[in-house]
This record gives C-alpha cells, structure tokens and sequence, in this order.
C-alpha cells in the first residue's frame, strides 16, 4: 500500500510503499478514504513528542481521518467490518497513521477517539473533524467564557480557530478574531462579530481601540510567549487567557488577576461524541482549505499546499 512515512525522527516524510497492517486483538483495519493534516503531525515526526510516548518505524503519519472497517482483530464489539469510523487514530505504540491506503489502530485508541461517521458524511468532512474540533470544543469548556461575554481568538483562520470561533458564537459569545484583512468577511461567516487586521498596528493597541472595556478571555492558537504576554493585559480581572499552542511563558501561568493555562486535549471520546452531534445539528462545519491527493502529503506537511480563503484545514484524499 501508499503512505507517508518517516523512518527515524527528524527524517522528511516520503511516501513509500509500505506492507498492509493486519489487526491484533482489539484492533481495527481501516481502508482510509481520506485524511486531515494537523500541526501534530509535524511534531511527531520531528521527535518533538519522542518522550511521550512509544513509536515504531517505519512509521505512518497522520492522526485524523476516515474509511471503512476491513478487518477487526480479536475482541472488538465496538464496530463491524463494513462500518464507517473516523477520529483520531492516536494509537500506542505509534506506527500506522492515516495518511496511508490502510490504517490500523485500536478499537479504543489509547491517546485517540473513533466512532462511526454520521449517516451521509462526506469522508473529507468527516476527517477534517476530529483533533481540531475536540480542541475547540474542549478549551471553551475550561475557559468557561460567559455568555454574553467577549472572546478573542488569536490565530483564528486555522483548524482549530474556525471551529472554536463558530463552537463560541453558538454558545452566545461575542468573538473578536485575528486575521488578515481579506479574511474578514469569512470570518464573519462563521460568526465573528470583530475582526482585528493582522499586520496593521500592535495586537494590544488595536485591542484598546476596538474593545476598549477589555474582553472575558483571549484564545490564544499562535504560540508566541511574547504576544500572549503583551494582550494579556486586555482581560478583564477574572477573567481567561488560555492556548493550545503553549504560547504561555511561566509567569503568565502563575497570574493571579487570570486564570490562565496552555491547554491540552481531554475527554476525547466525549468530545468527539459532542462534536459530531453539533455537527450533525448544523451548529458547526468542517472548514476545508485545500484537498489534495495522499502524494502530496509532504507539501501538505510542509505548509505549501495553496489555500484560497480561511486556511482552515487541509485534506488528503487517500482513495
Ligand atoms: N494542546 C492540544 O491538545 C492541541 C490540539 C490541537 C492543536 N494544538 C496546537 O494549537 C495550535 C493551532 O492549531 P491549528 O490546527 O489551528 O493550526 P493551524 O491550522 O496551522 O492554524 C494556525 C493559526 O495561527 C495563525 N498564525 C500562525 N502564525 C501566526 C503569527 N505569527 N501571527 C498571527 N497568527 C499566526 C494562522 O494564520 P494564517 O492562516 O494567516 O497563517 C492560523 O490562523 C498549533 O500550535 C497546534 O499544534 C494543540
């Protein structure tokens, strides 16, 4: 079969072709119809993550996608060949991601979350969904903005900003985005009600232009100590700066007038449970930014696949 793999840390993803995985018990065999990129996956090929956790070689990339059940290993009852799954396929040990033909992984993913795609889904949808959205979802629920209240998204043209944008505004909060200036009407579209120009003047000094009685929280998807220290200043006594993309130096985590945290993705199964059914309601969608073919993974990877309008994210069609 065809997938991107590396075969040591640090090494440039390749596709290659790779021997089919066979299920052990209480795994699944997956044909993937399509896949999602995420910055995870860099960081996992790069070593970045080598100490967190157990991972075999050659191994296959990619965390997010979809297909159809081919084959099920001793023990699983949670799905049947046949049957289609999508999710984060997280596994431990890690060696066969979905940015290949076939993907196996744990019924249950140790580090991930499957479950069935929804009645009609589009497989390109569907795994556009699941790390970017169980983020968004799941910060918001420990940033506990009010509703009412004001939320400032930095960074929120890319996966897990489109969907924590359209997550915030259904649960009634006001968004103020970060963006640059032709991306403002998108941005609106999904529910923003404020859009901050990137590149123009300073975050801080636009922040007291345009919301001069502060925000409740700022969500922070860049990861720059620096930014996040300069607008941290525009929440409001009380109130919540956390980021997904540890953008919170030391002092900033032991603020006292905030609560603050670099936020790291829990309760995986119920989330990807809460999401699809927001999904299914219509209360959220999948952004896609670019779709490309499984060979052109390593551009994906590398950020240099075009993208007309919100970035959003990318996918790969596997078959
Ligand atoms: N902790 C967790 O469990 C968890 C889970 C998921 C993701 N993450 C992390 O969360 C972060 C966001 O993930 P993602 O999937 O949304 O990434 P993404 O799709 O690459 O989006 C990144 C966003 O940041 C913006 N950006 C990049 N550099 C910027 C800069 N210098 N100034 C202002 N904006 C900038 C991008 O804007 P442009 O489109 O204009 O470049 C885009 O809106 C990443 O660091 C990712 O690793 C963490």
């Amino acid at each position: 079969m065809r997938g991107i793999s590396v075969e040591r840390f640090g090494q440039a993803p390749e596709l290659r072709k790779l021997p089919v995985p066979e299920p052990g018990t209480g795994q699944v065999q997956v044909a993937i119809e399509a896949a999602a990129v995420n910055p995870l996956d860099m960081a996992i090929a790069s070593g970045a993550l080598a100490a967190f956790g157990e991972y075999r070689f050659p191994l296959t990339l990619g965390m997010d996608g979809a297909g159809t059940v081919t084959a099920i290993g001793d023990g699983v009852t949670q799905f049947r060949v046949g049957e289609r799954v999508f999710g984060q396929f997280w596994d431990q040990p890690l060696q066969f991601g979905t940015f290949a033909e076939v993907c196996v992984v744990q019924a249950a993913p140790v580090l991930g979350a499957l479950a069935a795609v929804p009645d009609m889904m589009p497989a390109d949808v569907a795994a556009a969904l699941p790390t970017s959205g169980m983020t968004a979802l799941g910060v918001l629920d420990h940033m506990q903005v009010p509703e009412g209240g004001t939320l400032l998204v930095v960074g929120a043209t890319g996966g897990v900003g489109t969907f924590a944008v359209q997550a915030a505004t259904a649960r009634g909060i006001g968004v103020v985005a970060t963006a640059s200036a032709e991306l403002a009407e998108e941005l609106r579209g999904l529910g923003a009600s404020e859009i901050v120009p990137r590149g123009i003047e300073p975050l801080e000094q636009a922040l007291r232009r345009i919301v001069p009685e502060g925000v409740d929280a700022i969500l922070d998807l860049v990861g720059d100590p620096l930014l996040t220290s300069r607008v941290a200043g525009a929440v409001r006594d009380g109130g919540a700066l956390f980021s997904t993309a540890f953008g919170l130096d030391d002092p900033l985590l032991g603020d006292k007038r905030i609560r603050t945290a670099n936020y790291q993705l829990d309760r995986k199964p119920e989330r990807l449970a809460e999401l699809t059914e927001l999904v299914m309601a219509g209360t959220l969608r999948s952004v896609i930014g670019a779709e490309v073919p499984l060979e052109e993974a390593p551009r994906a990877l590398a950020g240099e696949v075009g993208v007309t309008g919100l970035r959003g994210k990318t996918v790969l069609r596997v078959s």
